[in-house]
């Protein structure tokens, strides 16, 4: 198994960009055809007779669908048996789409193998971290160690490449499928031996990696890589494992399906160099499987796939995911694979879309960088596990709400293509928020003071409180490009190493404005707890010094938040700390019944040190979102938040506004953000683009038009 460094040369046709970062490249329109934004979604015609197929295209056409995906899972259709292949349906299906203007992003098709791959090969399977074996029957029931596997899911690449080298209407490869929805991590043989060898390529030397896990702890210390134990259930429940063993783990498994991808991705683009090639990531603050960072350097162009998050936050956990996935492209146009028409099917409670949430989502995406917005699925199925889930064609047919809005937003899309917002970019925010996958990870350690910090959560947090001040951020990988922002927050970011707190000093040096709150900088990358106070990482930068994390609970479990004297409760965590230094202003302190029984009474709660002309802000305890939209302005120097941050609108917290800049225009994209309908908005430009929202007669004096907007409304104007 090869670990690829980063930087070093990617072997596809020899290309390598800044940094091992492949360059960017995205899919051309068909011949003859204009470039616009992509349209479509996920096709599964393996699924449905034949008579189907050609109802499907003519559907497709009126609702200006100009891309699918197909073949993503249909490996036994493709390879029926060991080594003999059946292309010929497929050559009809993309015939008969690509003749009506209909692109293809054609899937690898290796998410899930036919069952006589696994009858012959039972050791591909996966392992639970109990040692069961996974048993064949749903999708990525593979092992992504596996040898034997890749064998074979190579071979089948090849041979797609082969078959469709020429084939016009391919525009796009589309490899595997949301690597590790199923497989992240596999606790077998094949990992284990894996595992060794990549711990060998990170440490050097076996004291390297005693050193790295504390292995003197438990006399767990290794004398050779061969000692090496991928983290197994130890027995009971609650087997306190080794923190800093468990986080390479989950490093690993990400770097190894990373590996997988990269051995798929550069066995097509040996055949086929020149047609780009993405797999579609699963960013959503309510998980992190994989480190999308790394992973985000080694596609053509990047892609994601989203589900909405019901209820008040719906539109704003949209934007954050979204502005992270921005910022994995480098703001270069991303792709939406896949989102829903309506309702999932996997949750235990699945409510559909609320009215004009279908349209409303689809041009968030498009607001927030997408140049490609692609549903799950074309077709709601009959059968199988997903019959439930929405789709662009429901079960009752063509004749329906939501095909009617499907129709209805392939027009806008055609709108705004025509207006020229293709391969426009995002406008880059004044405030950065800082997610890192690895700290996330640390965050589900099961022996911190509690286990009520998720850092992506936290991340979401920050994202809403700051909206809530009329102000967007961006969310942007620690080891991403940050420097230049004004201001950086980093919430719950657990695990800070010495690289990266110098380069927090520096950024405050040179007159940034820095956000610390009460989880971050407790430990360095590999999990040890810095010693003489918390945050270690970030004492000097904070100038407070802590002695004791104190957790706080909830109230049902007879614990419960802080009173703090700036209004308002602390909870999760409260730490307790000191001030260092007389350039520390106290913003808040602790108080009350409570806060005196745990000692903590009058100590500092939200700090603010001056330093040149930069300012480090510390908060020891989590605030709920309203506490933290109503101290946020205290943080940041008197003045920041006057300047007009929405660059092109107007500070409005009702809106989640967003400027794209291209050669062709620049636009502002206006969601009413809430609950309740926005009477009259006055927002510069001319309206391109007006959904469940209407102009007002206006002053032509003024440059600035105002609008009325219903909830789930959107306004998109030419600057
Ligand atoms: C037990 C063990 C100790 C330590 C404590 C922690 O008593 O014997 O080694 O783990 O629990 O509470
Ligand atoms: C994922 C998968 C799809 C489908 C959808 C359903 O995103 O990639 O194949 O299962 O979920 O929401």
């Amino acid at each position: 198994m090869s670990w690829e460094e980063d930087g070093e040369t990617l072997r596809a046709g020899g290309m390598h960009g800044e940094g091992g970062r492949r360059p960017h490249r995205w899919p051309a329109p068909l011949p003859g055809h204009r470039s616009a934004i992509w349209y479509g979604g996920d096709y599964y015609p393996e699924q449905w007779p034949r008579s189907v197929w050609d109802e499907d295209v003519d559907l497709m056409v009126e609702a200006g669908v100009n891309i699918v995906s197909l073949g993503i899972f249909a490996w036994a259709r493709l390879e029926p048996s060991d080594g003999v292949w059946d292309f010929a349906w497929l050559d009809d299906v993309i015939g008969r789409l690509g003749r009506a203007g209909i692109a293809v992003d054609l899937a690898s098709a290796t998410a899930t193998a036919p069952l006589w791959l696994y009858e012959q090969h039972p050791e591909v399977l996966p392992r639970e971290r109990d040692g069961t074996v996974v048993n064949a029957g749903t999708r990525q029931s593979w092992r992504p160690a596996s040898p034997v596997f890749r064998r074979y899911a190579l071979r089948l690449c090849r041979a797609l490449a082969l078959h469709y080298r020429d084939n016009p209407y391919v525009v796009a490869w589309h490899v595997g499928n949301e690597y590790g929805w199923n497989n992240a991590a596999d606790y077998s043989d094949d990992a284990e031996e894996a595992f060794r060898v990549w711990c060998r390529k990170r440490y050097g030397s076996i004291e390297r990696v005693n050193e790295a896990w504390g292995t003197d702890f438990w006399s767990q210390r290794l004398q050779d890589f061969a000692q090496i134990l991928i983290p197994r259930h130890a027995g009971g429940d609650d087997a306190m494992t080794n923190p800093g063993l468990e986080l390479d783990f989950r490093r690993f498994s990400s770097d190894c399906l990373l590996d997988f991808f990269k051995a798929e991705r550069d066995e097509l683009a040996a055949v086929t160099p020149d047609r780009p090639l993405t797999t579609n990531f699963m960013v959503s603050t309510d998980q992190c499987p994989l480190d999308y960072e790394s992973w985000s350097r080694q596609v053509d162009f990047v892609s994601n796939d989203h589900y909405f998050h019901s209820g008040p936050g719906h539109l704003d956990e949209l934007a954050c995911s979204d502005a992270l996935v921005c910022a994995l492209a480098c703001r270069q146009p991303w792709y939406l694979m896949e989102h829903s028409t309506s309702a999932v099917n996997w949750r235990s409670y699945n409510p559909p879309k609320r009215s004009g949430e279908l349209v409303r989502d689809a041009l968030a995406h498009v607001a927030l960088g997408a140049d490609g917005v692609d549903f799950f699925q074309w077709r709601q199925s009959r059968t199988g596990a997903e019959a439930f889930h929405s789709a662009m064609v429901p079960h009752a047919g063509a004749q329906t709400d939501i095909f009617r809005q499907v129709r209805q937003l392939g027009r806008l899309l055609q709108v705004l293509s025509a207006e020229g917002v293709t391969g426009s970019r995002v406008d880059r925010a004044q405030v950065a928020i800082l997610f890192d996958a690895g700290a996330e990870w640390a965050c589900g350690c099961r022996t911190l003071p509690d286990r009520g910090v998720d850092h992506w959560n936290q991340v979401l947090l920050w994202f809403r409180a700051l909206l809530d001040c009329g102000v967007r951020a961006d969310v942007v990988p620690v080891k991403g490009d940050w420097s230049s922002y004004a201001a950086v927050v980093l919430p719950g970011l657990l695990t800070v190493s010495d690289a990266q707190s110098d380069r927090l000093h520096r950024f405050v040096d040179g007159g940034g404005h820095l956000v610390v709150d009460f989880a971050s900088g407790i430990m360095d990358e590999e999990m040890h707890v810095g010693l003489g106070g918390y945050p270690a990482a970030l004492r000097d930068l904070t100038g407070v010094s802590g002695q004791e994390i104190v957790a706080l609970g909830r109230q049902e479990a007879g614990g419960g938040p802080l009173q703090l004297t700036c209004g308002g409760l602390g909870g999760t965590w409260a730490v307790q700390a000191d001030v260092r230094g007389d350039e520390v202003t106290v913003l808040a302190r602790y108080k009350g019944t409570r806060a005196r029984s745990l000692g903590l009474d009058g100590l500092p709660a939200i700090t603010l040190r001056g330093c040149g002309s930069g300012s480090v802000a510390y908060l020891g305890c989590g605030l709920e979102l309203d506490d933290l939209a109503r101290v946020i302005g205290r943080l940041l120097p008197p003045g920041f938040f006057h300047a007009d941050l929405q660059e092109g609108g107007t500070r409005d917290p009702r809106l989640l506004q967003v400027t794209r800049r291209g050669a062709d225009g620049d636009f502002l994209f206006a969601f009413n953000r809430g609950d309740a309908v926005i009477a009259e908005v006055p927002l510069p430009g001319e309206a391109v683009v007006l959904y469940r929202s209407r102009a007002l007669s206006h002053d032509s004096q003024d440059a600035s038009k105002a609008y009325a907007m219903k909830v789930n409304g959107l306004v998109v104007t030419r600057l």
